[in-house]
């Protein structure tokens, strides 16, 4: 990690609230919110775009050397444009839905994503989530935080949004897979909320910060 710049690392499991509360930790820092997932997802939309089956591993990374990925950033947020398509909320389709966490197991899918979440630090201050963002992307970050939620509750949210999204089966598949599983990082803080509205998670989150070390 680049001295310069300082990075706030947010891992949990799907619904977890994890994306809103980066969003206003953003907002509030000042920082570039980056969501990891969304790239997992473009690429995977455009596996599927393709044709290529999402199981076959030598073929996703085959179909991977193809693709022109793009990150970039707009109003603070991170973009992701594949192909010079940008992707938006097409990656939140139940195909992609389906299909993610087996494409997020791959690891030259994994190497590729990892190096573009690295550099956005090297032009900015960012919140980023996802699943192993503690553990593998910004391991020195003194900044870490792991937002849950019990299955019923997250469910229950994907529910609300109207998603088909089956938050256990894609939980259960990336905290089991061999490379950078979902879990909590070393020195991680951990908010559960389940219980907790937006605000007061925003709240806790920004609390813990400031203990872990974190001034404006
Ligand atoms: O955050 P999300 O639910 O949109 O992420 C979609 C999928 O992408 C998730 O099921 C697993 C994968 N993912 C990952 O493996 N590593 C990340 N840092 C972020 C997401």
């Amino acid at each position: 990690m680049k001295r310069d710049h300082r990075a706030v690392a947010i891992d949990g499991p799907a619904a977890s609230g994890k994306s809103t509360v980066a969003r206003r930790l953003a907002e509030r820092l000042g920082l570039v919110m980056v969501n990891s997932g969304a790239m997992y997802r473009a690429v995977t939309w455009q596996i599927l775009q393709d044709g290529v089956d999402p199981g076959d591993g030598a073929a996703v990374v085959e179909a991977l050397t193809e693709m022109e990925i793009v990150g970039g950033v707009e109003d603070g947020v991170s973009t992701i444009a594949i192909n010079g398509r940008r992707l938006e909320n097409e990656v939140r389709s139940s195909g992609v839905n389906d299909h993610v966490s087996m494409v997020a197991s791959i690891p030259e899918v994994r190497e590729c994503l990892v190096a573009m979440q690295r550099a956005y630090l090297e032009d900015n201050d960012v919140v980023m989530e996802g699943r192993d963002i503690g553990t593998v992307v910004f391991p020195e970050t003194p900044f870490k935080l792991y937002i849950s939620a019990s299955e019923d509750v997250r469910a229950a949210r994907r529910a609300r949004d109207g998603e088909a999204d089956a938050v256990a089966k894609r939980d259960a598949q990336d905290s089991q897979r061999k490379t950078s599983p979902l879990k909590v990082a070393e020195g991680a803080v951990e908010i559960d909320s389940s219980d907790l509205t937006i605000d007061e998670t925003v709240e806790e989150a920004c609390e813990a910060l400031v203990r872990l070390g974190w001034n404006e």
